[in-house]
């Protein structure tokens, strides 16, 4: 590695309308048996958590790339309708209300969205 030849994507995720706004979009693993990472919008606001819901350790899509939001605010778990607030991932409603996502740091520039810390959280 040098700084001539940097890693293919240094943490590169998508770029912010790839995300549909008000809804999420699933950046799958990179790795056989990590988890991927759902990230969510709202205009020009993102957030990232990992895809593991705090219920039973599962995704939280059932189908790839297939996710439940309601008014820009809540995304909805597939599996028993977990409620979970964009803006820090808390269970609001549902069989593990109070319970979180976990967050994974990203940054925007220039409408792309990157990881702050890919190497470690991805
Ligand atoms: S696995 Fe998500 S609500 Fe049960």
């Amino acid at each position: 590695m040098n700084a001539a030849n940097p890693e293919p994507h240094q943490g590169f995720l998508c770029a912010l309308d790839d995300v549909p706004d008000g809804g999420a979009l699933e950046i799958p693993a990179d790795r056989a048996g990590a988890p991927g990472v759902v990230i969510l919008r709202r205009g020009d606001d993102a957030w990232a958590y990992r895809n593991v819901c705090p219920h039973f350790s599962i995704p939280l899509n059932y189908e790839p790339n297939t996710f439940w939001a309601y008014d820009a605010e809540l995304l909805m778990c597939a599996h028993h309708s977990a409620m979970f607030r964009f803006e820090d991932g808390v269970c609001v409603d549902g069989p593990c209300e109070g319970a979180s996502l976990t967050p994974v740091e990203i940054r925007i520039e220039q409408r792309q969205i990157f990881n702050n810390d890919w190497r470690r959280q991805l």
